[in-house]
């Protein structure tokens, strides 16, 4: 029961209506009986210095941030810790005793995913495909784990920033290239991990695949972040060709545990943040198919 002594935490985000943040936290709170709820609040850009400074005045437990606001948030924080100064952004704030202080569990989802599939990560070649808010938290967790790294991104510039940026903090020798055909025909080649963190494959567009199917070899563990939908057209060619695959659910669950972990000191329940999730995702896929079928069409927000 809500009752005043209840705290409340949430997710901002511009769009933020079909994050699965609110069923995961929620489902954790009732889990371990912690007095407390998680909303998702649609919260524009214009709107993040007054949002930030509600969660002050409102005594707000702490938020996860996304999309469009990692990056911006950090200027509204007290303290940014050690690895979200690295990676340069922020997905988790946590309020107490007067001060907002800045996290970012998204790598550390993703290591967590790919140790859950009893993947190691020292000395390993992998190959990163992407260069953006999450590729660049994956690739800083990447290069602590001891992983021999190459980036590959459309935008060279992006990629080739992220590779400095990972020399200067971190004195790491990683390759960027341009994401061709070529490119990815030489490096897949040596490679133990493929992973995709664009949103290439993301629905709607669920037709699409940032590496060709041929390119892939059995020996390559293919971790693709994207989580709707679960199985990408990337992650099932791959299936096809022998390779073993990681869905983007685990990094979800797990980026998802840390921030509550980091909120109320308790042990996550990863199974059930898992379960919650995972349901979610599928009642998300029947709701667009009733809307494909329905005789009016589309459905208006
Ligand atoms: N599983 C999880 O927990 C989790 C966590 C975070 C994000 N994600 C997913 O990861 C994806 C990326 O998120 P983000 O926050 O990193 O986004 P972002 O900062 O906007 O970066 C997007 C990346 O995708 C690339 N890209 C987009 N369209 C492309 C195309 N048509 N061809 C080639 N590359 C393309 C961009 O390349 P350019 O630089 O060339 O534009 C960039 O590298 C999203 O689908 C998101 O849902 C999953």
């Amino acid at each position: 029961v809500i009752s005043a002594k209840t705290m409340l935490y949430g997710i901002l985000g511009d769009p933020v209506e079909h994050s699965l943040s609110p069923v995961m936290q929620n489902a954790a709170f009732q889990d371990t009986g912690i007095d407390a709820v998680y909303l998702a609040f649609c919260v524009n850009k214009a709107a993040l210095q007054g949002a930030m400074a509600g969660i002050r005045g409102l005594g707000i437990g702490g938020v996860n941030v996304t999309i469009p606001h990692k990056m911006a948030v950090m200027k509204y924080l007290d303290e940014v810790d050690s690895q979200a100064k690295l990676v340069g952004a922020v997905n988790t704030v946590r309020y107490e005793e007067g001060r907002l202080v800045g996290f970012n569990t998204d790598g550390l989802g993703a290591i967590e995913a790919l140790k859950e599939a009893g993947k190691g990560l020292n000395q390993e070649q992998v190959v990163l495909i992407g260069a953006g808010g999450a590729a660049r938290a994956i690739s800083h967790s990447l290069v602590l784990e001891g992983s021999n790294l190459t980036i590959l991104n459309r935008n060279i510039e992006r990629a080739q920033s992220l590779v400095d940026d990972l020399g200067e903090k971190l004195g790491s020798n990683v390759k960027c290239l341009n994401l061709t055909h070529e490119n990815l025909e030489e490096t897949l080649g040596e490679a133990d991990f493929l992973i995709n963190a664009t949103s290439v494959g993301m629905a709607p567009e669920i037709d699409e695949t940032p590496v060709e199917k041929k390119l892939i070899n059995s020996h390559l563990t293919v971790f693709d972040i994207v989580y709707n939908p679960l199985e990408t057209r990337l992650l099932r060619e791959a299936k096809e060709n022998g390779a073993k695959v990681v869905d983007g659910l685990g990094m979800l669950v797990h980026q998802g545990a840390a921030a509550f972990e980091l909120w109320t000191g308790h042990e996550p329940p990863v199974e059930v943040m898992r379960k919650a999730a995972l349901e979610r995702l599928k009642e998300g896929r029947n709701d667009e198919n009733r809307g494909r079928n329905s005789p009016r069409g589309h459905n208006h927000r």
